[in-house]
């Protein structure tokens, strides 16, 4: 194929007004192999983003996978080059995996728009490895497309299902109620990681991928073929082959990003009975893209969408089964018949995400429902505020009838609970305390955690599903209510108040909140209040705000200096200025 318009990247390389700098563009190169003529061809340079890497484990099937993608482009008539960018690994990174989705997002801006770039392959897979991507995407805005590599095989322990992180926090209630050693703990872990691939639960991979799909910035089906099937080295192949035609078409993420497309998400992520960490990423996203999402989205267009998907921890299978049933178009099939997507946004087949779906409905009924007759009504998230905070998510998918009788059903008091508040300052505080007979802890408490959002950790650590006291435990309480200005795992089944803003680092009503006070919450208000007379919470304020750590190292400082709050998405405030960055090509 040839290409019909000038690129980019021929301003490097067919740069006759600069023919000093145009001969060290080309030389470099050619120790690997490329010739000047390909360079000074005029075909288009195509990046692959490559996030695979062994510190980043779940996305190490992508460098497998270039050697696909490259075949994809030069069989399309593109040029690939291969580059790495930043690490990020949800489970090992300290503090938290969250201070690298902004770090990898400011070096991808930086080599998209400094390099001879046409056009983006985005590997994607662990957590933030998405919304990072795409944020870069938005900002630079070359024509960009996502291959996932896609989840782990299913995990089996002991003739069960295990899902990557869900399997902890089971085991860990199990462990401490002594219904199993520390080795049975280790091996069920282990065994829910049981080949190359992300988490294989709707984890916040699952999601974030699912969201991209969804987003129409990649392939249809893509996000879903777990790593090691052979579809994934075909998606790989037709991503890159594609990835040539949208560096010829133009079509960057500006024309595919809408208001709309954001709310398909909201609506496709309760549907999924997807992540509570979509919801900062997501947020992000449409803020780089220059789009605007209000907290009151998440109740309108997800609250009352139904569970569609029956995937841990909302519901039972994992990941190979969820793709054989038809994946992420399946699910939003099911959506647009249904009538609640906007499903003429445009997606990087060149098509509307109605066209990508025809035909697609789900193959399996007991993994992906009708909308009719759903795992259970009104999955999505529940947005609540009061005086502990302005803003926080509850996952509605993941409250167990159990847990909704013991706590929001009590006669006359249907969804709104009353608890003693014990509260927590960080994770360690957590871990020394939360056995301490002294705190009297039942099951009419709330357990609170602070200085775990943006500023306070920093980052935002995933530590609110807090498991309650062994002794709880062991007389079979599994959960209690638990609030937080941090995030929890996206395979969590807890049912949490989190992401809570603004933080208690940041004067949020959580810095006021004291060990003994009563909190209401109030789910018909969709409210969570202390109940505190204003001239107590006042006089506590002389108090001050309570400690966090200082910053370790030079990014935490500039993280800090710059980072929004989880409502906002947690995005560096002062780079949503820069916007299609691209446009104008960097000087020599
Ligand atoms: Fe990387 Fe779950 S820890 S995908
Ligand atoms: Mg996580």
């Amino acid at each position: 194929m040839t290409a019909k318009r000038r690129f980019r990247s021929q301003d490097w390389f067919d740069a006759r007004d600069h023919i000093d700098m145009m001969a060290l563009y080309l030389e470099r190169f050619m120790n690997y192999g490329l010739t000047p003529k390909e360079l000074m061809s005029g075909k288009p340079i195509i990046g692959i983003a490559q996030s695979g890497s062994d510190l980043t484990p779940c996305n190490r099937i992508h460098v497998d996978l270039a050697t696909r993608v490259k075949e994809g482009i030069r069989d399309a008539g593109g040029i690939p080059m291969e580059f790495p960018t930043h690490p990020i690994f949800e489970n090992c990174r300290r503090p938290t995996a969250a201070l690298d989705r902004n770090l990898a997002y400011l070096g991808l801006v930086e080599i998209l728009h400094g390099y001879p770039i046409d056009a983006v392959v985005l590997t994607t897979g662990c957590d933030k490895t998405t919304p990072a991507a795409a944020m870069a995407a938005s900002t630079v805005d070359i024509p960009a497309i996502v291959l996932s590599g896609g989840p782990m095989l299913d995990g089996w322990f002991e003739d069960e299902l295990v899902g990557s992180g869900t399997v902890i926090w089971k085991s860990r209630r199990r462990l401490a109620a002594g219904q199993i050693t520390e080795q049975e703990f280790l091996d069920a872990a282990a065994a829910s990681a049981p080949s190359p691939g992300h988490c294989n639960s709707m984890g916040t991979a699952s999601t974030m991928n699912a969201v991209a799909e969804t987003l129409g910035l990649s392939l249809p089906g893509c996000s879903a073929i777990p790593a090691p099937y052979r579809e994934r080295g075909q998606m790989a192949y037709e991503t890159g082959r594609r990835a040539v035609e949208m560096a010829i078409e133009d079509l960057r993420p500006s024309k595919i990003l809408t208001r709309e497309s954001f709310l398909n998400a909201i609506t496709a992520i309760a549907a999924l009975g997807g992540s509570t960490n979509a919801q900062p990423h997501l947020t992000a996203m449409a803020r780089h893209a220059g789009l605007e999402l209000h907290a009151q989205d998440w109740t309108k267009y997800g609250h009352d969408i139904p569970l569609l998907l029956n995937m841990q921890p909302a519901g039972k299978y994992l990941g190979e089964r969820f793709h054989r049933a038809g994946g992420v178009p399946a699910v939003l099939h099911e959506l647009v018949e249904a009538g609640k997507l906007h499903a003429d946004t445009m997606t990087v087949t060149g098509r509307t995400l109605r066209e990508n779906v025809k035909g697609r409905a789900s193959k399996d009924r007991e993994m992906i429902t009708t909308y009719d007759k759903p795992l259970r009504e009104r999955a999505g998230f529940v947005v609540l505020s009061g005086n502990l905070f302005d803003f926080a998510i509850l996952k509605a998918s993941v409250i167990t009838d159990d847990f909704r009788r013991r706590y929001l059903g009590e006669a006359g008091h249907d969804n709104v609970f009353e608890g003693r508040a014990i509260v927590f300052d960080g994770s360690d505080d957590y871990r020394a305390r939360i056995n301490d007979p002294a705190l009297n802890i039942d099951e009419r408490c709330v357990l609170v955690i602070r200085g775990a959002g943006p500023l306070g950790w920093p980052g935002s650590a995933e530590v609110v599903n807090m498991q309650p006291p062994d002794a709880l435990l062991k007389r079979g309480i599994t959960s209690l209510p638990t609030i937080g200005d941090g995030r929890q795992s996206g395979t969590s089944d807890s049912p949490s108040i989190l992401n809570a803003s603004p933080e208690s680092a940041a004067g949020g009503g959580l810095a006021w909140l004291r060990t003994g006070d009563t909190i209401r919450i109030d789910l018909n208000q969709a409210r969570c209040d202390m109940l505190v007379a204003d001239e107590e919470i006042e006089r506590r304020k002389k108090d001050g705000i309570p400690a966090v750590p200082e910053s370790a190292t030079p990014w935490q400082e500039l993280y800090r200096s710059t980072v929004s709050q989880l409502d906002q998405g947690g995005v560096m405030e002062m780079a949503l200025k820069y916007r299609q960055v691209a446009k104008k090509t960097p000087r020599h």
